[in-house]
C-alpha cells in the first residue's frame, strides 16, 4: 500500500516559513492602533510552519492522488468520461469571456449573447428541437426544469388529471428523484429480454393520468430501444409527452436525434458529450430543449436576434420563470461551443462511431471471460454482471478495487438495478485500442485471482494510499479537517 504522508500540521515546525514579504514602504504602526482591540487574537493562531518547498511538494503529492481523464482510463458508466481537450479551457479563459460581468448592458455583451445563440442553434440542429434554454447548471437541473414545463403545459391545457410520470426500471437514480421532486408519482415500467422496454407493460401503465414518460435512449444498458416509435405513439395518444434524458447523447449524434423519434423535451449533459470536465462536483450544464408547442413555458430569457443585434428575450408570458441566477454556466457553455466548432458536424458523428465502437470491442473482450446480459450490439456501453464471480466470493465491488490496483479508474458498479452485481462500462471515444486491451487484460487477471484466492481480491486493494474503507461512514461521517488532539 502506498503509504500515506504526514499532515502539514504533523510537518510543521516553529520558525520555519515559505514566505519573505517587501520591506514596509509606509510608517508602520502597532497593530492595536489599527484594529479595535476586541478583534485581536489573544493567543497566535494555530497553523503548521513550513519551508515553500515542503508546502509545494505536499500539495503536489495530493494532486496526484486524484484519479482523473488526464491521468488514466475512466470507464464509469452513464457518465462519458471523454477527455476535455485543454484548447476549451484556454478558449472560455479568454479575458473577453472570463472578464465579463453578468450585469452589464446588452450592448457590451453582444459577443456573448451571439454564442448562446449560435451554441442554440447547434444544439437545435443535433437533437430536432424548436428552442433551447441554458439556463440548467447539470442534468438533473435540466430534468426537474423539463418536468416543470411539461406540467406548466398541462396545467395551461386545464388538464390537472395528469399527476404520474413513467420510468424504465433502468433509468438513472435522478430520473426518479426528479420526478418524485416536481410532485409526481413515478411509475416503473419492466424492461422486457431484450433489455428493451416493456411495450406491453407501457400500453397498460399509459392512461389519462400521464404526464409524461421519461428515457434515456440509448438506456443505461447501452441499448438502443428498438420500438421507440411506437412508444412515443402509444404515450402521445394518451395524451401524454416524452422527455428525453439526454446523457447518453454521445452514442447517436449524427445518427439519430431525439426530435425525430417523438421526444417532446430533451435536456443534454453538454458536460459529458460535449466534452466539458466533468466530475467533482464541478460546474455543468444541462440546456433544455423543447418541441414548438412548449416554447411558451420554457425559463426567461431566452436569447433572440434581430438583424445584428442580439437581445435577451423574456416575452414569454407562460414562462415557468428563472431556474438559475442571469444565465447559466456560460464558462462550461463556451467550452461546449469550442467542441462542437471544432468537430464539426461530421467530427460529432465520428466521436459517436468510436464510442459506439470502443464500447463494442471491449465488451467483445470481456465476453470471453465475464457475462454479460442482454448480448447484442450495444451503443456506448455495457453491462457486465458479476454473479458468478460473487457466488466464488468476490463482487462487482471486490472488482472494481482490484482494477484500482491495476491504475483503472472502475466502471460504474451495482447500477442498474436489474443486473445483478452490475459493472456499468463505458469506453467512451477517445481511448485508443491500446488502452482498451490492457483494461480488458486487467479484467481478465482479476478473474484469474478470483478463481485463485477470491478471498485475496475481496479484501483488496493494496496499491493504493489507503485500503478497503467503511465505505457507509466514509459517507455518514467523512472526517475532512485535522482536529488537534
Ligand atoms: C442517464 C443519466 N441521466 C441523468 C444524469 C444526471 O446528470 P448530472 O450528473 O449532470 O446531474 C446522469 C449522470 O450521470 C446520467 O447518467
Amino acid at each position: 500500500m502506498r503509504k500515506a504522508k504526514a499532515l502539514l500540521f504533523e510537518m510543521g515546525r516553529s520558525g520555519r516559513q515559505g514566505y519573505s514579504l517587501p520591506s514596509c514602504d509606509v510608517p508602520e504602526k502597532p497593530v492595536d492602533e489599527l484594529l479595535p482591540k476586541k478583534m485581536l487574537r489573544t493567543e497566535p493562531l494555530e497553523i503548521p510552519e513550513l519551508s515553500e518547498v515542503e508546502v509545494i511538494r505536499h500539495y503536489t503529492e495530493l494532486s496526484t492522488r486524484n484519479f482523473g481523464v488526464d491521468t488514466g482510463f475512466y470507464p464509469l458508466g452513464s457518465c462519458t468520461m471523454k477527455y476535455n481537450p485543454k484548447v476549451n479551457e484556454e478558449v472560455a479563459a479568454l479575458p473577453g469571456f472570463a472578464c465579463m460581468h453578468p450585469c452589464q448592458p446588452e450592448h457590451t455583451v453582444q459577443g456573448a449573447l451571439e454564442l448562446y445563440y449560435n451554441m442554440e442553434q447547434h444544439l437545435k440542429e443535433l437533437t430536432g428541437m424548436e428552442r433551447f434554454t441554458m439556463q440548467p447548471s447539470a442534468g438533473a437541473h435540466g430534468e426537474l426544469t423539463g418536468l416543470m414545463v411539461i406540467q406548466a403545459y398541462h396545467r395551461n391545457r386545464d388538464d390537472h388529471k395528469r399527476n404520474k410520470v413513467l420510468i424504465p426500471v433502468t433509468a438513472h437514480g435522478t430520473n426518479p428523484a426528479t420526478v418524485t421532486m416536481a410532485g409526481y408519482e413515478v411509475v416503473q415500467i419492466p424492461s422486457d429480454d431484450r433489455g428493451n422496454v416493456d411495450l406491453a407493460a407501457l400500453k397498460e401503465a399509459v392512461d389519462d393520468t400521464t404526464s409524461a414518460l421519461m428515457l434515456t435512449n440509448p438506456s443505461t444498458l447501452g441499448l438502443f430501444e428498438e420500438e421507440i416509435t411506437e412508444m412515443a405513439r402509444v404515450v402521445h395518444d394518451a395524451g401524454g409527452l416524452l422527455y428525453y434524458d439526454g446523457a447518453n447523447l454521445n452514442a447517436i449524434m449524427g445518427y439519430a436525434r431525439p426530435g425525430d423519434m417523438g421526444f417532446d423535451v430533451v435536456h443534454l449533459n453538454i458536460h459529458k458529450t460535449l466534452s466539458t470536465p466533468h466530475g467533482g462536483g464541478g460546474p455543468g450544464s444541462g440546456p433544455v430543449g423543447v418541441k414548438e408547442r412548449l416554447v411558451p413555458y420554457l425559463p426567461v430569457p431566452l436569447v433572440g436576434k434581430k438583424g445584428d443585434h442580439f437581445y435577451f428575450d423574456y416575452d414569454l408570458p407562460e414562462s415557468i420563470g428563472k431556474v438559475h441566477s442571469f444565465y447559466g454556466n456560460f464558462g462550461v457553455v463556451i467550452k461546449a461551443y469550442n467542441y462542437m466548432r471544432m468537430m464539426g458536424a461530421e467530427g460529432l458523428k465520428q466521436a459517436s462511431t468510436d464510442a459506439v465502437l470502443n464500447s463494442n470491442y471491449l465488451a467483445s473482450l470481456l465476453k470471453k471471460t465475464y457475462y454479460i446480459p442482454y448480448d447484442r450490439i450495444r451503443k456506448h456501453e455495457f453491462v457486465v454482471s458479476a454473479k458468478p464471480e460473487k457466488k466464488k466470493g468476490a463482487g462487482a465491488g471486490d472488482i472494481a478495487k482490484a482494477l484500482l490496483d491495476r491504475g483503472f479508474h472502475p466502471p460504474t458498479v451495482y447500477f442498474p438495478l436489474i443486473v445483478d452485481e452490475a459493472l456499468m462500462t463505458e469506453p467512451n471515444d477517445t481511448e485508443s485500442k491500446e488502452t482498451l486491451d490492457a483494461y480488458a487484460q486487467a479484467m481478465e487477471d482479476i478473474a484469474k485471482d478470483i478463481d485463485q484466492d477470491a478471498e485475496k481480491v475481496a479484501a483488496g486493494p493494496y496499491h493504493t494510499v489507503v485500503g478497503r474503507l467503511d465505505e457507509v461512514r466514509a459517507v455518514r461521517n467523512p472526517i475532512l479537517r485535522w482536529e488537534k488532539k
